[in-house]
């Protein structure tokens, strides 16, 4: 035996030993069982990486616990997969804190000074501070009333009539993703942003196309300047654009919403030069998950012929005729469409990537059980949840379209099991614009268009190279798909009565059962 390799042997050995005494004297055994330590510190990172967002659902099949660490390099992750634990997370919203994260990311993706970042992570878990309020301020422009109902009609106008264009424009071969991303684009930033909407500029939409895939070099703060330089100054442009915008005041003629985003600002002392850069916060919370979401629930409904046909059916029940021209009542698809709904809610369970996140603010006894360590990152996987068979039954891999839609006597599945919209404090505010708006876009496109993929077959893009930002996955290739007017007929929209809520998460459903009185 050679000595070099006597050598190799010992310096390996001696690192292991190391490695895992250090792992031992550092972990306390109140924690929860650290896991995948047959190198410490080495084989939890490698085995992230190489299973990318699977990465959860791996562990939790192989381990089995509520809760575990991950011991990287840095500071610990504790992941869970208790259901029942995320309520308890939820519910400890200060001392795990998730506005702590969006402070952090706040100076780094958007670069705002440090005078407003001073303002943006004062007393991050105190209520009355900036983050602790802003869901208090965004909250009556995004539920049931008339500035979300203005919003969501202003969106769905623009679709309307650009889907008449196409309609005229006959028999076309688009890419799917990139299509769908322009049509909900300017959609979303219509409604939002008002006739001022800086979105109207290609100029704008092709910045936000270059900014927002290298979201993650802003996050992680590597160099942007110099290693995403394209991206960097695509945001530096937009924040020019944003300023116009706001010193002209062009925001009073836009929705509820961006008016609040503006009083919010004011009202905390920030400058409007620094709300021009927190805009692009905003627009990543409109576009970044909208898009995806409609793209993936376009994918499955138009590759499914099942689900198509139950779609459509159920739609044309609420179609009204009238010498050729054809009304359908947002009413009515968004609370007489079972079916469609499910099959909203199927593409969330089925396609999200969201892991919702804290950081501990103290060291914290999770539970009266859990030891959790100050600085530590707590992730609760939304995919752990979507994929649990207890709740959901053995067929979790699969599409089912009907899986949400409720059967006389059959037993509901536990909500708080959907996790497509995180839960708690950080509930996505958003989710009736967005939801109502891709509920109408789908309903549109299965009622005036076929779609099919010019190559014949439907192949499921993959989605490697998503952003980890992303509560939805981006697909890494486009489908180049043959769109043709099933007719020429017109098509209209009508409102009546829309200002109802829709019972999408656990929360919203709870609400609805008071509001009946059961
Ligand atoms: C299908 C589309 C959407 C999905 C899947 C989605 C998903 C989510 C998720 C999972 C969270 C929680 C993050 C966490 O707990 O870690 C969140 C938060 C948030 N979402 Fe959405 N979202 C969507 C659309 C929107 C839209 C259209 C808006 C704005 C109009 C919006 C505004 C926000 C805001 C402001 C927060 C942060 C809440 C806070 O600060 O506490 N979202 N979203
Ligand atoms: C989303 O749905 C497609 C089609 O069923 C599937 O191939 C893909 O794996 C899903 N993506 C994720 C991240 O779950
Ligand atoms: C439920 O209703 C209460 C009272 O109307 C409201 O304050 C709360 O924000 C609602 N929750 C959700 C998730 O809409």
């Amino acid at each position: 035996m050679s000595s070099n390799f006597v050598l190799v042997v010992s310096i390996v050995g001696s690192t292991y030993v190391f490695l895992l005494s250090l792992l031992r004297l550092t972990q306390d055994a109140r924690e929860p069982p650290s896991i995948g330590n047959a190198i410490p510190f080495v084989t939890p990172i490698w085995t992230m990486i190489s299973k990318g967002v699977h990465f959860h659902r791996l562990m939790r099949d192989k381990y089995n616990l509520p809760i575990y660490t991950l011991r990287l390099p840095g500071p610990r992750i504790y992941v869970i997969n208790s259901a029942p634990l995320i309520t308890s997370v939820q519910s400890k919203f200060r001392a795990l804190s998730f506005t702590a994260i969006e402070a952090s990311i706040a100076a780094n993706v958007i670069g705002v000074s440090k005078a407003t970042n001073n303002i943006i992570g004062h007393d991050v878990t105190k209520d009355g501070s900036y983050l602790m309020s802003f869901p208090k301020y965004v909250h009556s422009a995004l539920s049931a009333g008339p500035g979300l109902d203005a919003m969501n009609r202003r969106s769905i106008q623009v679709i309307t009539q650009s889907l008449d264009r196409w309609a005229k424009e006959g028999t076309t071969t688009i890419k799917l993703f990139a299509w769908v991303r322009h049509e909900l684009l300017l959609a979303s930033t219509e409604g939002v942003y008002g006739p001022k909407n800086p979105f109207r500029d290609p100029a704008m939409e092709k910045a936000w196309y270059t900014f927002e895939p290298s979201l993650m070099m802003f996050v992680l703060n590597i160099l942007p300047r110099v290693f995403a330089r394209e991206a960097y100054k695509a945001r530096e442009y937009m924040v020019k654009i944003w300023e116009r915008y706001f010193d002209e005041g062009s925001y009073e003629q836009g929705s509820e919403l961006i008016k609040t985003r503006v009083k919010i600002n004011n009202d905390f002392g920030i400058p409007l030069k620094e709300t021009a850069r927190i805009e692009l916060g905003g627009s990543q919370a409109i576009l970044s998950n909208t898009i995806p979401a409609t793209f993936w629930m376009i994918y499955h409904i138009f590759s499914n012929p099942v689900v198509f046909k139950d779609v459509k059916a159920e739609l044309y029940k609420g179609v009204r005729e009238d010498e050729g021209v054809c009304t359908i009542d947002l009413s009515y698809v968004k609370s007489s469409c079972p079916i469609l709904l499910s099959t909203f809610k199927e593409m969330m369970r089925h396609n999200s990537s969201s892991s919702a996140t804290r950081i501990a603010m103290e060291d914290h006894l999770l539970d009266g059980k859990y030891l959790l360590k100050k600085g530590s990152t707590i992730m609760m996987p939304a995919m752990v949840q979507h994929t649990d068979r207890s709740i959901w039954g053995d067929d979790t891999q699969d599409f089912n379209h009907m899986r949400f839609v409720r059967q006389p006597g059959a037993k509901r599945t536990n909500p708080v099991a959907f996790r497509g919209f995180g839960g708690g404090t950080t509930l996505c505010p958003g989710r009736h614009f967005a939801t109502t708006e891709i509920l109408m876009f789908s309903a549109l496109m299965v009622l005036r268009f076929d779609l099919d993929p010019a190559d014949g077959k439907w192949i499921a893009p993959p989605t490697a190279k998503s952003p980890l930002v992303n509560a939805l996955p981006v697909p890494d290739n486009d489908i180049s798909t043959v769109m043709r007017p099933v007719s020429d007929k017109v098509w209209t929209v009508s409102f009546s009565g829309y200002d109802q809520g829709m019972e999408i998460v656990a929360e919203d459903i709870e609400n609805a059962t008071h509001a009946n009185g059961h």
